[in-house]
């Protein structure tokens, strides 16, 4: 497979930066928890090489997964790394002993966590940083045109190419709007939590992406009655259903779902692939509340 034949073809996010629509989230390549290291580290440095080998040309991860050691097995995998590889990563948050997960949205915080991400990553430039604001799975409301200009500025320092924010509602993307162009938004999304749909509109409409995390559900993994009924029906797994109704939902959604096995990221660039008639589209439409 290249980029062009895999599943959802590329969308384009900027003039040097297009994308495979199907990306891999590298975070489950932690230890349990997100914390520590791997089971398995030559399993995670399979899976990453599994990814390009793919055609996948999207990465996305963050020097706090680990934490630092997700983005120290990205290198060891792939550095140095492919012309045509973009890594994404984000910043606004530490992880603390007990394993929580602080903000650190300070501009000091933030610009050594765009040094440490380039050093760890072993590179001159970032392609994408994230600016990540709210809680773990929903927006918290508040400025953030401090931090946020903090991030505009280290780009026009040439430390970052593009800009885009995470875990964010839609006034806080047009405050960063106002401040600097964005490419992307991350945020909580999928077939069961459609809490984002006039966002993403407007997002295409803009031709900025959407990248969904926890397209899968995350750690606890989707369970509907009707995404079963109409993976059974398609003889498919629930997974490559709610990979393949991403793709379809809209063109600028960037799909990035995480594992830390070889086989299960074969199994869902395979199933993002699956096509869903206007029925089971209707049918899948009705599982979000
Ligand atoms: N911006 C943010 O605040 C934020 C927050 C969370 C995540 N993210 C990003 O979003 C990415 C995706 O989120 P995620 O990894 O947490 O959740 P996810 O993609 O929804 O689900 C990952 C879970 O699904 C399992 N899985 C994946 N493929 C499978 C398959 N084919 N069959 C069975 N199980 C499968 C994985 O286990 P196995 O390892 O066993 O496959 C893992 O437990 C992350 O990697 C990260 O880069 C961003």
């Amino acid at each position: 497979m290249t980029a062009k034949t895999l599943p959802g073809g590329t969308f384009t996010m900027a003039e040097d930066l297009t994308v495979t629509r199907i990306g891999y989230g590298a975070m489950q390549l932690a230890g349990p928890g997100v914390f520590g290291p791997p089971r398995d580290r030559d399993a995670a440095v399979a899976v990453l090489r599994e990814a390009l080998e793919l055609g996948i040309n999207h990465i996305d991860t963050s020097d706090y997964y680990g934490p630092f050691v997700t983005n120290e097995i990205i290198k060891e995998a792939l550095h140095p790394y492919p012309d045509e590889l973009h890594i994404v990563t984000k910043v606004g948050a530490l992880r603390d002993a007990e394993g929580g997960w602080p903000h650190a949205r300070s501009p000091e915080q933030l610009r050594q966590a765009v040094h440490d991400n380039l050093s760890r990553l072993g590179l001159d430039v970032l392609d994408v940083v994230n600016l990540r604001v709210g809680g773990f799975d929903r927006p918290e409301p508040g400025s953030i045109a401090e931090p946020f200009t903090a991030l505009a500025q280290m780009r026009e320092e040439g430390l970052i190419r593009h800009l885009g924010v995470s875990t964010v509602s839609g006034e806080q993307v047009a405050e960063a709007q106002s401040i600097a162009p964005i490419v992307c938004v991350q945020n909580l999304y999928n077939i069961a939590n459609r809490a984002d749909d006039e966002l993403i509109d407007s997002l295409a409409a803009q031709g900025i992406a959407y990248v969904p995390y926890f397209p899968l559900g995350g750690f606890s993994p989707l369970q509907s009655q009707t995404l079963a009924s109409v993976a059974a029906r398609l003889d498919a797994t629930p997974m490559a259903v709610a990979l393949a109704w991403l793709l379809h939902r809209s063109p600028n959604i960037l799909l990035i779902p995480g594992t830390s096995s070889v086989a299960h990221l074969r199994e869902n660039v395979a199933g993002a692939a699956l096509s869903l008639s206007e029925n089971d589209l209707a049918e899948l439409d009705g599982i979000a509340p």
